[in-house]
């Protein structure tokens, strides 16, 4: 694991991006696996600058994204869907078509998220995951439990995440109290991991997750076994 300490979000944000955009320099049809949360939005902002400047081309790139609120269109500027057009991808020279969020609308959700790994093996599977954390040590939506879960799965939001995700809703009533999030396989099976972690608040989940035990309760803490994960850190 490469854990980097940085002084600042920007900091923090640009490290991220380089990462990112080297990716995609040296794979152009890379598959990168996406995130969202207030975390990586530097790093969105940042890449979109690189387009724009002719640096980086996402044109054959294809992307997958970790989770969506059940229940919630796209359309619906609280879905993930939404928040990645508009932090994203309506921004860059990317193929929408060529860009996947799993459902949270599909009737059946253990069929969608069998369908998302299938989906993400037949793309060879992810190149460069990037990653956030949640006050509780979730990625993606994988929330704290007994065991890991490996498939793309439904799952009940903890209060904490409900709680945390509020500040995004007009109240915490409007929070969608269960997700579909891909599991720990696709994660795990990425060639590489970027987890950008930010604010005072991460600060003990991020030691729990890195520098203790592998714990299911701390979801997070499964990358300690990937082979090439890099974590930066930012407390301001
Ligand atoms: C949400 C997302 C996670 C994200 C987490 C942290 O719950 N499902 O993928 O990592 O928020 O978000 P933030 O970066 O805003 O703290």
């Amino acid at each position: 694991m490469k854990f980097i300490t940085v002084k600042s979000y920007e900091e923090l944000s640009n490290k991220a991006a380089d990462i990112i955009a080297a990716q995609v320099i040296v794979k152009p049809n890379c598959v990168l696996g996406l995130a969202t949360g207030s975390s990586p939005v530097g790093a969105y902002k940042r890449l979109i600058e690189d387009n724009k400047n002719g640096k980086i081309d996402f044109s054959a790139v294809t992307t997958v994204n970790l989770d969506e609120y059940v229940g919630l269109d796209g359309s619906n500027d609280q879905s993930y869907r939404y928040f990645m057009n508009d932090n994203l991808f309506n921004h860059i020279n990317i193929d929408k078509a060529k860009t996947f969020v799993p459902s949270g609308l599909a009737a059946d959700l253990k069929a969608e998220g069998e369908a998302y790994d299938e989906m993400i093996k037949d793309f060879g599977g992810i190149d460069l995951q990037l990653l956030g954390i949640g006050v509780d040590g979730h990625i993606g939506f994988n929330e704290p439990d007994k065991y890991f879960t490996a498939a793309t799965h439904e799952v009940k939001l903890d209060e904490s995440t409900i709680k945390a995700n509020a500040r995004f809703f007009n109240n915490e009533d409007e929070v969608p109290k269960t997700a579909i999030t891909m599991g720990m396989m696709s994660i795990m099976q990425a060639k590489k991991v970027l987890l950008v972690a930010n604010g005072a608040n991460k600060k003990e989940i991020v030691e729990k997750a890195f520098f203790g035990p592998i714990d299911p309760m701390v979801p997070a803490s499964i990358l300690q076994l990937h082979p090439d994960l890099t974590v930066i850190f930012s407390e301001n």
